[in-house]
């Protein structure tokens, strides 16, 4: 492939994943990981800036009771990267 044939793959390439539903920043982070395939068990995929740094501490906590009861694993690990992901990422 020629070097702008290589332009335009990687140009369709970003598009196609800026297309995605609810696009989340750092995309391919654990953090972000984690955000998709946790917290859209229960409802939609949350997006950081829904909350500033502080609130995000708040519901994290609520969430972890959420799932407790659910049964849903969600280990001190992953609440810790999830919660440095989505503070990392908040609104200020
Ligand atoms: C076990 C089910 C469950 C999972 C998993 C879950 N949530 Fe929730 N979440 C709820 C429920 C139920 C509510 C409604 C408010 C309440 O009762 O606390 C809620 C509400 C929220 C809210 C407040 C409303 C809003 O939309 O701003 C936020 C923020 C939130 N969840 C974030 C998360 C994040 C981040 C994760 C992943 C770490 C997550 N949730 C995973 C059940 C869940």
């Amino acid at each position: 492939m020629n070097f702008r044939g290589t332009l335009a793959l990687i140009a369709l390439l970003a598009l196609s994943a800026c297309a995605g539903v609810n696009h989340l920043p750092e995309g391919d982070s654990p953090g972000a990981q984690l955000v998709r395939e946790k917290c859209t068990v229960c409802h939609g995929q949350p997006h950081p800036t829904r909350h500033t740094a502080q609130e995000w501490k708040h519901y994290l906590g609520l969430m972890e009771v959420h799932m407790k009861t659910r049964g849903i694993e969600f280990s001190s690990e992953e609440k810790k990267t999830v919660l440095a992901y989505l503070q990392r990422n908040a609104s200020k």
